[in-house]
């Protein structure tokens, strides 16, 4: 049985007494999840309090995004090797406001998760189609589009054994409208296809996370789905209280 997964994606909130607070309180209100792996992605410049806040709990740091490129003359960039330098195991690649306002295109993002991986990171891609490719039917075609450079790389076996996926349907990020569990299933179920097709033991253990308005009452029904391995979080995640609450839902 694949072990869950709930990472908070705090995106650029914060500051360094609101984030060490949350980070503390995540880290007391969830000592007792022990069934499930739980990991914040706080804003760069705040890892450093956020991973001292963390310390000695069970609850794992990450970064929202990382550069392509190992290190150099790339003003404003992290490179995977300072995130892990500042305590970070994960980071999150692809997020689709860095595609949507920053310009990631696929290949991009298999470069950052090629990049995070080496690194030593478990990359968490994401991917997840918008309202209009839903509504026109191609949200199938949209994801093995953005999973397609990925599942390319020369060492994708190897990759699959650390990486996560997160289905973040664009039209769900922060508009309070979730993804029905069967309209999560049914996406889980094709990523999972897509990557058995490459690997089919690889995409029996991998995580496949749903990331769009989740929040403690939806949580417990979206975690039911067989291919829905946990959470991906974003306002939900500012609060200590409701991120425990998800957290205790995926537990097992
Ligand atoms: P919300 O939970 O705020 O919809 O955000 C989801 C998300 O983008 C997590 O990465």
């Amino acid at each position: 049985m694949r072990r869950r997964l709930v990472v908070g994606n705090w995106k650029m909130h914060g500051n360094r007494a609101s984030a060490t607070a949350l980070a503390s309180n995540v880290a007391a209100g969830t000592k007792s999840c022990s069934g499930v792996d739980v990991g914040v992605c706080p804003p760069a410049i705040l890892m450093a309090p956020v991973v001292a806040a963390l310390a000695g709990s069970r609850v794992a740091c990450g970064g929202q995004d990382v550069s392509e490129h190992e290190s150099g003359a790339y003003t404003g960039e992290t490179a995977a090797g300072m995130l892990v330098d500042a305590g970070c195991t994960l980071v999150i690649v692809g997020h689709s406001e860095r595609r949507q306002f920053f310009g990631d295109t696929n290949d991009r993002v298999a470069a950052k998760l090629v990049r995070a991986a080496a690194a030593g990171l478990t990359p968490i891609l994401c991917v997840g189609e918008t309202l209009t490719e839903r509504r026109k039917a191609e949200t199938s075609g949209v994801i093995a589009a953005q999973l397609a450079p990925v599942l390319a790389l020369p060492n994708i076996r190897e990759l699959l054994a650390r990486m996560v996926i997160a289905y973040e349907p664009v039209w769900a990020i922060g508009t309070g409208e979730t993804a029905t569990p069967e309209q999560a299933q049914e996406v889980h179920a094709f990523i999972r296809g897509a990557i058995a097709a490459c690997d089919a033991t690889a995409a029996g253990a991998l995580r496949i996370l749903y990331g769009g308005s989740v929040k403690p009452d939806n949580a417990a029904a979206l975690f039911a789905k067989p291919d829905v391995d946990g959470g991906l979080v974003g306002g939900a995640a500012l609060k200590a209280a409701d991120f425990t609450q998800i957290c205790a839902a995926a537990a097992r």
